[in-house]
């Protein structure tokens, strides 16, 4: 459950949600039209209200006060509060859990006070156009969102769905998987659903990104794709080349966490949906983007103060699509960590000789079970790490004292020396993790 529930105490008859078909069926069962019958108030925009009266002649005769929803819609909590205990419902679209108006009532009343009655939604409906299973289809809303946050789900064999605003039509859609290598990606437009004018038309990438007229598309439509990527295209899998982040002159070159180390320290970090992860000395942005794509429900703050390298890291993020799940904070470690909200797991790649003081404030504020990571390299940063921990171990009680595991990782690269094979060693990484019990 989300933590910002506030449970408005609902007593008396649970609040009705009931969900209207798309276009111009509405969908509305027998219980559902008794619902509306016996309502004292039936809250919806006019278009919605419209639906539901044509659902039944014997809605002609409702009794209820038919409200709009207020605007800013942040007031109904408060019209909820006032009206608490009386007979009420919700008028929404297709399934009101589904991207719609539950999401918003499930942070705010507990389960036992609403009551839903979904209908399908329009992304259920644009699938059965297609004749296409749609139960490992993700969904991705791109409302209000940048369209490179599309990237985060670009995956071989995918199969999405977008809620899309202006910004998202299906023309910049098939522009951003051309961008992303996922050019030969197959995309269905399917455009006002159950309605007067409904359309499905089927594109490919080229077709949609070919000439300067711009699509013309009705405001109420869904766009779905099947991910089809050639050999240039975005990776999918855990591990990104170093090549692929921009670091400066020769791209993954000089200050980032190498792919095998990488590797390493994610595992231990273990990326997961709903968590928070600080990055700090973040560089070019390799840990954070690469927890942000395994996490694409998590939330990372990547924290750097070298002027050039946020604009690596900014670069880096935009590239992989990690738009809605990482903010980069150009700062100073410790000072800035109070801002932040408390982390689940932490990576220190770079501290400027502050590692004690970053290690004690991030063991403070971290939750508990949750890891943190330290990567170091040099023999002085080494020495820092060995004398920092022993600092924090001191400083807490035994049954507080992190556990400890640490491995030092040394690669060796092939290349090739006059037509030999040689395993060219680079310098070994001492990776350390303390865990909060
Ligand atoms: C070895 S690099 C980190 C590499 C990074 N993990 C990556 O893959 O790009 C260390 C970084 O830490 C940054 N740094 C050092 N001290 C810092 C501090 N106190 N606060 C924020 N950033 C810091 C440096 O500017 C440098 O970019």
């Amino acid at each position: 459950m989300d933590k910002t529930q506030t449970d408005l105490n609902w007593s008396g008859p649970a609040i009705s949600v009931i969900g209207l078909g798309d276009g111009l069926s509405t969908g509305l069962s027998a219980a559902s039209i008794g619902k509306l019958e016996q309502a004292e108030f039936i809250v919806g925009s006019s278009h919605q209200v419209e639906k539901a009266k044509r659902a039944s002649a014997g809605l002609t005769t409702l009794t209820a006060e038919i409200i709009d929803y207020p605007s800013p819609f942040s007031g109904l909590e408060q019209w909820l509060v006032d009206h608490r205990g009386r007979k009420i419902v919700l008028l929404a679209s297709g399934d009101p859990l589904f991207f719609g108006i539950g999401g918003w009532l499930s942070k705010r009343l507990p389960a036992h006070a609403i009551e839903y009655s979904p209908n399908v939604s329009s992304v259920q409906a644009a699938f059965s156009r297609i004749g296409l299973p749609w139960q490992h289809a993700v969904t991705v809303s791109l409302h209000g969102r940048p369209l490179e946050s599309l990237r985060c789900y670009l995956k071989q064999g995918a199969l999405l769905a977008c809620l899309t605003d202006v910004n998202s039509s299906p023309c910049a859609i098939a522009k951003e998987l051309s961008t992303s290598g996922y050019d030969q990606s197959t995309l269905w437009v399917c455009e006002d659903l159950g309605g007067e004018s409904e359309a499905i038309t089927q594109y490919q990438v080229r077709d949609l990104i070919q000439g300067n007229d711009p699509l013309s598309v009705h405001p109420l439509h869904v766009t779905l794709i099947a991910c089809r990527g050639g050999v240039n295209r975005l990776p999918d899998f855990p591990g990104i080349p170093d090549k692929l982040f921009a670091t400066g002159k020769t791209s993954g070159q000089g200050l980032i966490t190498k792919r095998e180390v990488r590797l390493a320290v994610l595992s231990w970090l273990a990326p997961a949906n709903g968590e928070v992860f600080w990055d700090i000395g973040a560089g070019c942005g390799s840990v954070a983007i690469e927890w942000c794509r395994w996490a694409p429900l998590g939330q990372a703050f990547a924290i750097e103060c070298h002027p050039e390298r946020i604009e690596f890291l900014e670069q880096n993020r935009n590239s992989f699509g990690v738009v809605h799940n990482l903010q980069v904070l150009a700062d100073r470690a410790p000072e800035c960590l109070g801002n932040l909200p408390d982390p689940d797991s932490v990576f220190i790649g770079g501290s400027g000789g502050s590692l004690t003081a970053i290690l004690q404030d991030s063991w403070a504020r971290l939750n508990p079970g949750g890891k943190i990571v330290i990567a170091v390299v040099t023999e002085t940063s080494k020495s820092e790490l060995l004398q920092a921990v022993n600092r924090l171990s001191a400083k807490t009680e035994d049954s507080g004292r992190p556990r400890i595991e640490t491995i030092q990782l040394s690669i060796a690269k092939g290349d090739d020396l006059a037509g030999h094979l040689i395993l060219r060693p680079q310098l070994p990484v001492l990776v350390m993790k303390l865990e909060k019990t």
